[in-house]
C-alpha cells in the first residue's frame, strides 16, 4: 500500500515562492541489504523523487570488507528532543542483531554500535517524532522503508552535500590522460621561485620512513632471508585459501620405499607441535623441499644449513647428505650430517654453491635405513644483510636503506591488529629462540613463521638508523574481521571486528604492550624482558621512542574503552614513549571525526592518519594540512599511496605523491612522520596492488613511487623555508600542479629545493635565493621525468652548476626534480 497521510506540517519559513515548507522524507536502503541510507521525498506522499540519485548517507560499517557490509530495513527516527537523528538497521537478512549510528544534520553519522535484538531499547532516542513504516516507489521501484515530515530545507542540504561530494568525486576523476584536452595549447609556463631564507620554521625530521607489514610475502619467503619453505612443517589449511596446504606443504619424497608423515608427540617446543617423520625402508630416497618457488643460488657463496633431528624408536640412524640440486637434478653443493641421537639436537652444516641456480631445491638424503624426525629444517644464504644470523635478504633490505628512511613501522597494518582478536599479533610469540616462536596466520592468506620477529625488527631499525614504530592493536581485531571472535556468541562474534578483548583479559594484554617496551628499553640486568633483548645478543637498549596504539579501526565504544586503558597505563610507565592513536581508514568520515575526538580529548600526542588516494585528490588537496590546528595531535600519515584504475604505479602516480610531499613538507611541523604502503610485494605471490618495490627470488625491482620516497628520504631538511611562486599561466588547474617546497638540513647547511611539474609542457623556473651570499656553483640535480604511464623511469642525478643565489632551471613536462645547493664556507 502506498501512503497517503496526513501529518501536520511543521511551521518553517519558506524562503523561496512556491517551495513548500515541509515535505514526505522516505529512508531507505535496498532490499538485498547492498546500500547505505538513502532518502526519496514528495509533496504529497504518492509521487516519490530520489534525493541526489539515490546517494548513500551513511554506511553500515559492520562485517568484513565491501559487501559482506549490510544493511537491511534501517529505521530513521528523529528526536523531538533535540531534532537528533537515529538510524537503527538489521545486520543480516535473519536479523538476530542491529547496528546503529546517530546523525545532528543526517549528513555526519556519529560512531556506529552494534548490539543485540534484545537490547534495542537501550538505543532509542527519547520521544520520538511520529514515523510511518511502508513503501513507496521511486524511480520504478518499490521500496521500503519508514517515511515522515521534514522541512524541503533539510532536502536541500541532502542535495547540496551529495553534490558537492560529486564534485570532489570529478575532481579526484582527473587523470593526466585527459591533459591533451585539458591543456590543448597551453605554452611553456614560466615561473619566478623567491626563496626567502630568513623565513624558516622547524619541521620534523622523521618526515619519510617506511612501514613494513608482512603483506605480499615480504617476509617469509621475501625480507626474510630463510629459503626452506615450510621449515616448522607448521602449514595449515587454516593458513588461508590455498588449495593443498598442510603441514607437509612444499615437501615431497624422492624415490622409492620411503614415507613422509607428520607427528605430535614430544616435539622440540609446544609452540611448534609439528614435525616430519620420514621413513626409509632402505637408502636411496629423499626428502626434498621446493623453497619459495625454488631455492635461488649464487656461484660460490656459502648457505648455513640446520635442523632438529632425531631418530625413532629402533632406528639407529646414521650419516645423512644434504644436497642442493638444480632444476635438472644435478648436485650444486653438498654436505654430510650424522643422526643419531634419540633426542631432538641442532645439526649444521655449510654448503657452498658451484654454480647460479635460479631455482634449486634441497634434498635430505639418509644413507641408512630408519625412521628419522626432522623439524626446523633451514638454510640461509652466509650473506645476509650486516652478515647477522637468521638476517634479511641483502639486496632487498639495502634497497630499504637506500630509501633514508628515518623510521620503520612494524608489523602492520593489519598484520598488528589481525582478522578476529585471536589472531593478534602477540609481540612475544615472535621472539626467543625460532623453534619456540608461535606460527601465526597471516590474515593476507598465507602463514608467518616469525622468524623475522620484533627482535629482527628492531635489529633492523638500529642497521639502518632509523627509529622503530611498532604498532599494535588497541585491543580490538582489524574492523574488517571476518573470523568468530571467541568470547562472543550469535552474529555479533561471527565478526571479529566487534569482538575486542575482553574486559577481564585486557589487564593482561596491557601488560604485555608494557612489556614491549621493557623489551626494547629496559635494563639488560635488572628487568625481565631487558634480560630477554640481552640474551638474543643485544644487551645495549633499542631506545623505542614510539609506539602506535591501534590500526585504522572502527572507532566505537569497544574501542575507547581498550584504547583508553592502554594509553592511560602506557602514558602512567613510560611517559617519554609518543603514543601513536589512529584516527581510521580515510581522510574524513566517521573515524577520522571520531578518532581525531577521542586522540585530543586524551591528549594523545600523534594520530596515524591512513588514506589510498586517486592522483586527483593530491592535487586539489594540497592545502589538506595547512588549516590544521597546531595546538592538536601531530600527525603520521601512517599509510598512503596515488591509486589508479587498474592500480599501476607510474610517473602518474609518483609524481602526484611528490607534489603532496611538497605540501607536507611544508606542513612538516603538524606532520611528523609519512610511509607509503604498502613497502614489498614478491611477483606472483601479491594480495595488494600497487606497492613500492617488487621482487622475486633473484631481483628487486623498485617501482617509479620508490624514486619519489627516495628524493625526498635523500633530501629530507630540519628546517622548511618560506618560497613564493608567481606564474606567467595563473590558471587554477596549471597552478595546481606545480610543487615547490625549500627545505634546509641544518647539519650540512645545504638548501633543497624540490620542484614538481604534473603539466605536460616544461615549466621555465628562475630561482632566486635571498639573502644567501655564499652558494657553491656545484649543485646536485636529481631528476625523476617521464609520460604519465612510465613504469620504467628511474630517478638521474648530476651536477648542476648554480650560478649564485639566482639560477635559471628548466623543470621538464611531467617531472619531479631535486636540486641541493650546498654553501660555500665563509672565507
Ligand atoms: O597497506 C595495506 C593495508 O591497508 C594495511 O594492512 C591496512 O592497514 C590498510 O587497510
Amino acid at each position: 500500500m502506498l501512503w497517503a497521510l496526513s501529518v501536520p506540517m511543521q511551521a518553517s519559513v519558506n524562503e523561496v515562492a512556491n517551495e513548500p515548507d515541509s515535505v514526505f522524507l522516505f529512508s531507505y536502503a535496498d532490499r538485498e541489504g547492498n546500500s547505505g541510507l538513502k532518502f526519496a521525498w514528495s509533496p504529497d506522499g504518492k509521487s516519490w523523487f530520489s534525493v541526489a540519485d539515490g546517494y548513500e548517507y551513511v554506511k553500515s560499517d559492520f562485517g568484513p570488507w565491501g559487501r559482506a557490509k549490510k544493511m537491511f530495513r534501517p529505521q530513521l527516527m528523529q528526536s523531538r528532543t533535540d531534532g537528533g537523528w537515529c538510524c537503527i538497521w538489521t545486520l543480516s537478512e535473519k536479523g538476530e542483531a542491529l547496528g546503529c549510528a546517530s546523525s545532528a544534520d543526517l549528513l555526519k553519522w556519529g560512531r556506529q554500535s552494534y548490539f543485540p535484538v534484545s537490547e534495542r531499547g537501550k538505543h532509542l532516542p527519547a520521544d520520538i517524532v511520529p514515523a510511518t513504516e511502508g513503501k513507496a516507489v521511486i524511480g520504478g521501484r518499490e521500496e521500503y522503508g519508514w517515511m515522515q515530515r521534514a522541512p524541503y530545507a533539510t532536502i536541500e542540504q541532502l542535495i547540496r552535500y551529495a553534490e558537492h561530494k560529486k564534485f570532489r568525486q570529478i575532481q579526484n576523476d582527473e587523470r593526466m590522460e585527459q591533459d591533451v584536452v585539458r591543456f590543448a595549447g597551453l605554452k611553456p609556463v614560466e615561473a619566478t621561485i623567491r626563496v626567502q631564507t630568513s623565513q624558516a620554521k622547524p619541521i620534523s625530521e622523521h618526515l619519510i620512513g617506511i612501514f613494513f607489514e608482512d603483506i605480499n610475502y615480504s617476509a617469509d619467503g621475501g625480507l626474510y632471508a630463510e629459503l626452506v619453505q615450510n621449515r616448522d612443517f607448521e602449514y595449515s589449511s587454516r593458513d588461508g585459501s590455498h588449495q593443498g596446504w598442510d603441514n607437509g606443504y612444499a615437501w615431497s619424497v624422492q624415490g622409492d620405499n620411503a614415507t613422509l608423515s607428520i607427528a605430535t608427540d614430544r616435539p622440540i617446543h609446544a609452540n611448534n607441535p609439528h614435525y616430519a617423520v620420514f621413513d626409509l625402508k632402505q637408502p636411496g630416497a629423499a626428502l626434498q623441499n621446493d623453497g619459495f618457488d625454488g631455492i635461488s643460488l649464487k656461484k660460490g657463496e656459502k648457505y648455513d644449513f640446520s635442523f632438529f633431528a632425531r631418530v625413532a624408536d629402533g632406528s639407529k640412524g646414521g650419516k645423512m647428505s644434504v644436497r642442493l640440486l638444480d632444476q635438472e637434478g644435478r648436485e650444486v653443493a653438498q654436505a654430510m650430517v650424522n643422526v643419531s641421537s634419540k633426542e631432538w639436537k641442532k645439526q649444521k652444516a655449510v654448503l657452498t654453491a658451484n654454480a647460479d641456480v635460479r631455482a634449486a631445491v634441497l634434498a635430505l638424503q639418509p644413507q641408512v635405513a630408519g625412521t628419522y624426525h626432522l623439524d626446523m629444517v633451514s638454510l640461509f644464504p652466509r650473506n645476509t644483510f650486516r652478515g647477522h644470523e637468521n638476517g634479511l635478504r641483502a639486496d632487498l633490505a639495502q634497497t630499504l636503506a637506500d630509501l633514508k628512511p628515518r623510521f620503520v613501522r612494524f608489523p602492520g597494518g593489519c598484520v598488528a591488529h589481525g582478522d578476529g582478536v585471536d589472531n593478534i599479533y602477540d609481540w612475544k610469540g615472535s621472539i626467543g629462540p625460532l623453534e619456540a616462536r608461535k606460527p601465526l596466520r597471516n590474515l593476507w592468506g598465507y602463514h608467518q613463521t616469525r622468524g623475522l620477529g620484533y627482535f629482527e625488527y628492531f635489529r633492523f631499525c638500529e642497521d639502518i638508523g632509523a627509529e622503530p614504530v611498532p604498532v599494535l592493536a588497541a585491543g580490538v581485531p582489524c574492523q574488517n574481521s571476518g573470523t568468530c571472535s571467541h568470547h562472543a556468541t550469535g552474529e555479533l562474534g561471527c565478526n571479529g571486528q566487534q569482538g575486542g578483548i575482553p574486559m577481564e583479559e585486557m589487564g593482561a594484554y596491557v601488560q604485555d604492550i608494557l612489556d614491549l617496551i621493557e623489551y626494547a628499553n629496559g635494563d639488560a640486568r635488572k628487568t625481565v624482558w631487558g634480560k630477554k633483548r640481552a640474551e638474543a645478543g643485544h644487551p645495549k637498549p633499542f631506545n623505542l621512542k614510539y609506539i602506535g596504539i591501534g590500526n585504522e579501526d572502527l572507532i566505537t565504544d569497544v574501542f575507547e574503552e581498550r584504547f583508553t586503558m592502554i594509553y592511560r597505563a602506557v602514558k602512567e610507565k613510560y611517559p617519554e614513549i609518543t603514543v601513536i592513536g589512529t584516527v581510521g581508514p580515510f581522510y574524513e568520515g566517521t573515524d577520522y571525526d571520531e578518532g581525531w575526538e577521542l586522540a585530543t580529548r586524551l591528549g594523545v600526542p600523534m594520530v596515524d592518519e591512513h588514506y589510498y588516494v586517486a592522483p586527483g585528490w593530491m592535487i586539489h588537496n594540497q592545502d589538506y594540512y595547512d588549516g590544521y590546528d597546531r595546538t592538536k595531535p601531530k600527525v603520521y600519515l601512517g599509510e598512503y599511496a596515488a591509486h589508479l584504475p587498474g592500480r599501476p604505479s607510474n610517473i602518474e602516480t609518483a609524481l602526484a605523491e611528490a607534489l603532496y610531499l611538497t605540501t607536507v613538507e611544508r606542513n612538516g611541523d603538524v606532520v611528523s612522520m609519512t610511509s607509503y604502503a604498502p613497502l614489498l610485494a614478491k611477483e606472483n605471490h601479491t594480495q595488494w596492488t600497487p606497492d613500492l618495490i617488487y621482487f622475486n627470488n633473484t631481483e628487486v625491482k623498485p617501482t617509479v613511487d620508490y624514486y619519489t620516497q627516495q628524493m625526498f628520504g635523500q633530501n629530507a631538511g630540519s628546517e622548511y623555508v618560506a618560497s613564493t611562486v608567481s606564474l606567467s599561466n595563473t590558471q587554477d588547474a596549471v597552478r595546481k600542479r606545480i610543487g615547490v617546497s625549500v627545505v634546509k638540513d641544518e647539519i650540512t647547511g645545504d638548501y633543497i629545493v624540490k620542484l614538481v611539474n604534473l603539466l605536460p609542457v616544461e615549466v621555465a623556473a628562475k630561482v632566486k635565493l635571498d639573502d644567501v651570499a655564499l652558494v657553491n656553483p656545484s649543485a646536485v640535480k636529481t631528476v625523476l621525468a617521464g609520460n604519465p604511464k612510465d613504469k620504467e623511469a628511474k630517478s638521474v642525478s648530476s651536477v648542476f652548476e648554480v650560478a649564485g643565489n639566482e639560477f635559471p632551471y628548466a623543470m621538464p613536462a611531467y617531472s619531479f626534480t631535486v636540486i641541493r645547493i650546498h654553501q660555500n664556507e665563509p672565507q
